[in-house]
Parts: C-alpha cells; structure tokens; sequence
C-alpha cells in the first residue's frame, strides 16, 4: 500500500480553537481522522504530521522525497503555515527532494492581508488548494492521487 504524507506547519497545532471566525472549529486530531478516511478509500496510507520548526519540515521534506523516488509515497498534501510566506529554505527543500506537493491554505489567503498574498511554496508546488475550509484537505488527497496516477 502507498502511503501519502500531509505536514503542517506552525500553529497548525491550535487548529480548532485559533481564530475560529476564519479557521473554523474542527480540530487537527479531526482534520486527521478526515484524511485517514479519504485516503483509506483510495487505498493509501497516511504520516500525518505537524511541526512549529522550519527545520523539522524540512527533514521531513527531505526524507519525503526519496520514499516517492522509491514508489512508496505519491507525495505530500503540505499547510506550511505562515512559513508558506517567509520560506525560501521550505521552496528548496520541496526543489531539492522532487517531491510532489500540493500547498494547501485552510483560509483563502488572497482574500486577507497583502503579506499573505505571497508564496514561496506555490512556484514548486504541483498544485494548490487555497480557501475551502478543513474541506480541502481530503480534497488535496484526491487531487494528489488523481495526478500521481
Ligand atoms: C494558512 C494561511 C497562512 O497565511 C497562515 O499563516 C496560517 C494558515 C491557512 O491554512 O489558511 O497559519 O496557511
């Protein structure tokens, strides 16, 4: 069975109760369970993870790549969080590992501040999801099955 990794990034951690007007109430632990679910139908595996530390996403990354290279993986549903704006070692890291990602953004981050308007994931990423709520995440999974195929 392939496995699939969804990462998320910094303050993702606080999903359910941080700003709900514009992340909404459902939890990670739930935004978990929907992912284990629609990757269960597609039969794939989920590594669900989550990191405050640019670093650590970037290990992550890094390891990532080579289980794809290797057909094990088809790849990563990723939220970096904030660093989605900031990151260049992020953009990189996802270069260097080849590793097929779609940018996820819970809330649609062209409808908010102006320093949100830019990423440094989307040049690199296969695809993006942006705006949908929680929904998106099962979405991204079948959107990433779908081009993996
Ligand atoms: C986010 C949008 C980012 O601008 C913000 O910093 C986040 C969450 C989203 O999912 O909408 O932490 O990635």
């Amino acid at each position: 069975m392939k496995s699939l990794l969804i990462l998320n990034g910094p303050n993702l951690n606080l999903l359910g109760s941080r700003k709900p007007e514009v992340y909404g109430t459902t939890t990670l632990a739930e935004v978990e369970e929907m992912c284990r679910r629609e990757a269960g139908e597609l039969g794939l595996q989920i590594v669900f993870r989550q990191s405050n530390h640019e670093g650590q996403l970037i290990d992550w990354i890094q390891e990532a790549g080579p289980e794809v290279q290797a057909g094990r993986s088809i790849g990563a549903v990723f939220n970096p969080g904030a660093f989605t704006h900031t990151s260049v070692a992020l953009h990189d890291a996802i270069e260097a590992a080849r590793l097929p990602v779609i940018e996820l953004h819970i809330s649609n981050v062209h409808h908010r501040e102006e320093f949100r308007h830019q990423s440094w994931i989307s040049p690199v990423a296969r695809g993006i999801i942006i705006g949908l709520g929680v929904h998106g995440y099962p979405i991204a999974i079948r959107a990433l099955h779908q081009v993996s195929e």
